[in-house]
């Protein structure tokens, strides 16, 4: 049995940890596994490289991803399907364990509608995919997140600033509402509640009114204010996702204007995906790395390991595409409780 494993999608901590768990696992049953680089770019043009027991040694705590990623889409070509479907066979692959987001995994799904016998990994930073109760890369990021805003609260009070702390995590604000309900963040704002700048600033002025000397505020970048732009006009990639962006920048802005106190903006973005991965992650991607290999080992494919409870699960591919896993009212009402 040969197995290909890819990457796709932007990057997370824990990546690497499920190359090594399927390696390691495959080394297991006699199974070979073949590392496609460059996300489904390595597919259309065979990119890879051989990963044997010590080629993943030393790789768990490592941030990115040893394999590199792309946002590639071989369904935005008439041919790319068809030349990854060859590649695969010419590659000599019996199976494919495919590591992304949404994007990563309806590309997997419609290859597997075509023949191709794929197992997907969540993975995401956002936290965002659907039946996966936890994604990993996320508590990395939410921990990194944590801390710069610690960080970031010593500076804020030094300089009676009011700090505006932007954090990636699309249309999801999973990152934002955790890493603020962490950090005791006196205010989270998140794309799953709409809020304007009146109502905002108003709860700032009242505050600084009552002799607080700073503010920290988490904004979601998702999130949007009527009548402002936000995001990079025309920059989308190969899936058609807008790069988001600006909101942080805005609302400090307009804080400081309507509340008269200096107002800055951080924006943590890329900071919170790179780096090692926390032990949880760890884990998690170490035991999804196991159920892929596993699901080959049943010969179930065109289903996507997750965690479910606390519990490895499997569910077809088709079920997690085109939604989006939000924030739940209990999350939602945490931040209305802790809005001090
Ligand atoms: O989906 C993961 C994510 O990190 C989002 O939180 C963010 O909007 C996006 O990727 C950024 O992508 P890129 O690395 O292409 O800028």
């Amino acid at each position: 049995m040969r197995i290909g494993i890819l990457n796709g999608g932007g990057d997370c901590a824990g990546l690497n940890a499920v190359t090594r768990a399927v390696v390691r696992k495959s080394d297991q049953y006699g199974y070979e596994v073949i590392g496609i680089r460059h996300g489904w770019a390595g597919l259309i043009n065979s990119a890879t490289v051989p990963l044997k027991w010590n080629d993943v040694s030393h790789i768990i705590n490592q941030g990115g991803t040893i394999l590199h990623t792309t946002r590639t889409n071989p369904f935005k070509t008439k041919e790319g399907p068809e030349q990854v479907l060859r590649n695969v066979k010419q590659l000599g692959l019996d199976a494919l364990v495919a590591v992304g987001g949404e994007d990563t995994l309806s590309v997997a799904a419609k290859l597997s509608q075509l023949g191709l016998k794929v197992v997907g990994v969540p993975k995401t930073i956002d936290n965002d995919i659907v039946i996966a109760d936890m994604t990993f890369g996320f508590d990395t990021a939410v921990n990194v997140t944590v801390e710069a805003i610690d960080r970031i609260q010593t500076t804020a009070e030094s300089h009676e600033r009011i700090m505006v702390v932007e954090v990636m995590g699309r249309h999801a604000g999973w990152i934002a509402a955790y890493a603020g309900i962490a950090s005791g963040a006196n205010m989270t704002l998140v794309p799953e509640k709409p809020f304007d700048i009146e109502e905002i600033c108003d709860f700032l002025k009242k505050r600084h009114d009552a002799e607080k000397v700073t503010s920290i505020v988490v904004v979601g970048e998702g999130c949007t204010l009527k009548d402002y732009t936000t995001t990079d006009q025309g920059k989308v990639d190969e899936f058609g996702h807008v790069r988001l962006g600006g909101i942080g920048e805005i609302l400090a802005r307009e804080i400081e204007k309507r509340v008269g106190i200096e107002s800055r903006a951080v924006v943590l973005g890329h900071v919170v995906r790179g780096g090692s991965p926390t032990a949880y992650d760890r884990i998690l991607a170490t035991r999804l790395g196991v159920a892929a290999v596993e699901a080959i080992k049943n010969q179930t494919y065109g289903v996507m390991v997750c965690l479910r409870g606390n519990v490895m699960s499997k569910v077809p591919i088709i079920d997690i595409l085109g939604k989006m896993k939000n924030l739940d009212a209990e999350t939602i009402a945490l931040l209305d409780d802790f809005r001090d």
